[in-house]
Formats: C-alpha cells, sequence, structure tokens
C-alpha cells in the first residue's frame, strides 16, 4: 500500500477531489460499529455500505453480540478490523489470536504494552495459518493526554512512549500500529512505507456531531491524518452520532481525499 513520500504543506482543500483519490478514500476509511448490538450494527451497515467499504467491530459489540456479529458483515464482503485490544499473558493472547483467525477479520489488535514476550506469541500463533489477520499493536490510546498516561506511571512524553511501544512491537514482527495522527509521521518515518498505521482519534473539520467535547485528547482531522502518513483512518461518533451518518461518511471521504493529494506530490 503507498504512502507518502513527501509532505506538501502548500496543499489547499478548496478544489474538489478527483474521483479516483475519492475511490482511495473509501479504501481507507474504517468505521467503528460502537452499538450496543447486531441489530443497531445492521442499521447502520445499511446506512452506510455504498459509502464505506471497512468496519470495525469492537468491545461493546463484540462482548454483547459474540463472534456472529461478524458472519453479515462478511457475507456482504466488508472487511472487517476486530478491535479487542487484546493484553494478557503471552499464552492466553495466543490463543485469542488463534481463535480470532477464524473469524474471517483482516485485521485485529493488540496492546504493545502486553510487552515483547506477548506479541511474539500473538505472531507466532498466526504461523501456519492461512489468511491471517494482519496483527496491529495499540501504543498509546488516543484518550489519553500527559497527565493521563503519568497517573499510569509512565513519565516520558506521550509522543516517546508511543514510539518506545511502536519499535517494541515492529521488532516482535507485528504488521502494523495504532496511534493518534499526531504521532503518525514520526512512526512512519522509523517504520517505514509497508507499515500499517492506523489513527483513531479523528475529528472532521466540518464536525456535525452535538456531543463535542468527548473523551478523545490527540486528535486531527481526516485530511491531516493522511498527510501525516497515516494508512487507515477509524471514525466512529463522528459518524454514526451524525443526523445523517452517510451524508457525514461522504464529508469525511471529501476531507480524506483532499488528503490523499498531498501522496500523489
Ligand atoms: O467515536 P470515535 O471516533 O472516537 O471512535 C474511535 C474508535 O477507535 C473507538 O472504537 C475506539 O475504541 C477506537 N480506538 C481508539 N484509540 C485507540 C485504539 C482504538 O479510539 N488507540
Amino acid at each position: 500500500m503507498p504512502v507518502p513520500e513527501r509532505l506538501n504543506p502548500a496543499f489547499s482543500s478548496a478544489r474538489s477531489p478527483a474521483p479516483d483519490l475519492l475511490e482511495e478514500a473509501r479504501n481507507r476509511l474504517i468505521v467503528a460499529l460502537d452499538v450496543p448490538g447486531p441489530a443497531e450494527a445492521i442499521e447502520m451497515v445499511n446506512r452506510l455500505e455504498s459509502s464505506c467499504r471497512w468496519f470495525k467491530v469492537g468491545l461493546e459489540l463484540f462482548v454483547a453480540a459474540g463472534p456472529a456479529v461478524l458472519e453479515p458483515l462478511a457475507e456482504r464482503g466488508h472487511s472487517i478490523f476486530l478491535d479487542l485490544k487484546l493484553h494478557d499473558i503471552p499464552n492466553t493472547v495466543a490463543g485469542a489470536v488463534r481463535s480470532a483467525a477464524a473469524l474471517g477479520a483482516r485485521m485485529m489488535t493488540l496492546h504493545a504494552a502486553g510487552g515483547p514476550a506477548m506479541l511474539e506469541a500473538a505472531r507466532g500463533a498466526l504461523e501456519g495459518v492461512a489468511n491471517p489477520p494482519q496483527l496491529l499493536a495499540v501504543t498509546v490510546l488516543t484518550s489519553m493526554d500527559a497527565v493521563q498516561l503519568a497517573a499510569t506511571g509512565c513519565s516520558a512524553p506521550v509522543a516517546g512512549q508511543v514510539e518506545l511501544l511502536a519499535r517494541m512491537a515492529l521488532a516482535a514482527g507485528i504488521d502494523g500500529f495504532v496511534c493518534s495522527p499526531q504521532e503518525a509521521a514520526a512512526v512512519r518515518a522509523f517504520a517505514g512505507p509497508g507499515a500499517v498505521l492506523v489513527t483513531p482519534g479523528i475529528r472532521p473539520a466540518k464536525d456535525q456531531t452535538p456531543s463535542r467535547p468527548d473523551d478523545q485528547k490527540r486528535i486531527a482531522t481526516p485530511g491531516d491524518a493522511l498527510r501525516n502518513g497515516a494508512s487507515y483512518l477509524v471514525v466512529g461518533r463522528p459518524i454514526t452520532n451524525a443526523p445523517n451518518p452517510a451524508h457525514a461518511a461522504e464529508n469525511i471521504l471529501k476531507e480524506m481525499a483532499a488528503g490523499l493529494e498531498a501522496w500523489a506530490c
């Protein structure tokens, strides 16, 4: 997957995006289905599937509905991001990764803070598995700022902790990272063009959702996240809480397409 070789600070978002950039943006937008159950998930997918190709199943939906909730998404041809953020002893995480690998997700998450042994065990659990999901290590949650991080006993600056965790995960053979769009450029610089870089904490320039501010601390616009080197953007409430989710998704895709123009420069 191509990543920006050069960034273009002179970029202007005033022009309409080219259709091919909009299509490319559709391949890179992951909608977080943070809803209470399968009925709400399907309703949201019905509203969004003409605009969006990726859906994220996270803890709220997975705990309520179980693995079966992935089946209708896969049957409809959507790409699935299974965001369980595993964090346990190596043997337990390896078992969970093995179980999850059979569910048809293309990407899944585990916490880098579980340490090198846990990450290596997760990697090893996928050896010999056909069509394994890509393993993504969550660095520092986008809801955490320096105060929140310090409260966990980590006195490093957030950006430094993200880099430490991402380098550790890279050495353990992990495919990519989840970080905030604010650290994306730094992570991309050392991880290289082949790493998958997923950024939540996306807040559109034209946000129509009524509930700002929320729990996300390290945020950026869709265009800036891509200019910084993100491969995929995860967006939840700015789409799912919007009065018209499909309309909100299309606006975000336009902002993403504008950001992708920088990649071609
Ligand atoms: O609603 P919002 O756009 O903030 O949703 C962000 C999604 O990304 C949530 O589903 C959240 O669990 C997930 N996520 C995150 N920060 C991370 C990893 C995942 O916000 N570091």
